[in-house]
């Protein structure tokens, strides 16, 4: 039975991957700053910034499930401040969660991950290749994170796959969506996390053998989309 790490899944988009791997069978850890509520997933309250915890973390799957299949490299946050006003500790907070963490977890974890020849996915976004205002260290982080795959798809091949999915705006049941939000996209309505979550599935299983190295945007065609005011 294959052995998944994901992270950031006691909510949103993380959530729903847990889920769904659960679904299909795997055995599934999930490591989050605040305790996970995942019927059949195994809790680790981890924070993935701290390198000692990551270590603690990958020990723990080693002990217990003895194998590991795949990582999920799934938790972030954003601040949006002004860059005037955000200071150097936000930036760094922000980095570390969402770009630094994939690097811990995957040091932590690649030598389990070419015994099993698995895979990693790491969660980007649409905003590592465009912007709205007063969003620099997500962006950044984000960036950073998409080329941080491609060098270790290319570092870790053809033992481990490493891929990236860059989403759009993912419905996590924060804001009320309105059907303007749905009708602007080409796809014709806002992401669920179950399409973030049957891609994960994909990239982490047999049929993306070929696969490495690779940015999949999944964001309902918007940024395919030419916006001009009229
Ligand atoms: N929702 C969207 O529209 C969207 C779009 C593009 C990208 N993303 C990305 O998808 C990922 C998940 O987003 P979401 O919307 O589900 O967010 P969310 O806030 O609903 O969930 C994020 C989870 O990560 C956990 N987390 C945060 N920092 C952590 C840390 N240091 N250690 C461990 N766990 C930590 C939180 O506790 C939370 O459970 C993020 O990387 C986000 O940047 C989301």
């Amino acid at each position: 039975m294959s052995v998944f790490l994901i992270t950031g899944g006691a909510a949103g988009i993380g959530a729903g991957i847990a889920a769904r791997l659960v679904q299909d069978g795997a055995t599934v850890i999930i490591a989050d700053k605040e305790p996970a509520v995942c019927a059949g997933a195994r809790s680790v309250i981890c924070d993935v910034t701290d390198e000692d915890e990551v270590q603690s973390l990958i020990d723990g799957i080693a002990g217990a499930e003895g194998r590991l299949d795949g990582i999920v490299c799934n938790a972030g946050f954003m601040i949006r401040k002004p860059v005037e006003t955000l200071s150097l500790g936000e930036w760094s907070s922000v980095l570390a969660t969402n770009l630094t963490s994939t690097f811990l977890l995957v040091k932590a974890g690649a030598s389990m991950l070419r015994a099993s020849h698995g895979s990693v996915v790491t969660i980007a976004s649409t905003r590592a290749h465009m912007s709205e205002p007063d969003t620099e260290s997500y962006a950044a982080s984000k960036g950073g994170l998409l080329a941080l795959t491609h060098a270790l798809a290319v570092s870790l091949g053809p033992d481990i796959r490493v891929n990236c999915i860059s989403p759009g705006w993912i419905d996590t049941q924060h804001y009320r969506i309105r059907p303007e939000d749905h009708a602007q996209h080409p796809a014709g309505r806002v992401g669920r996390v179950e399409d973030v979550a049957s891609l994960t599935a994909y990239l982490l299983g047999p049929d993306s053998g070929f696969i490495t190295g690779a940015e999949f945007i999944l964001d309902g065609g918007m940024t395919r989309k030419m916006i001009y005011a009229e």
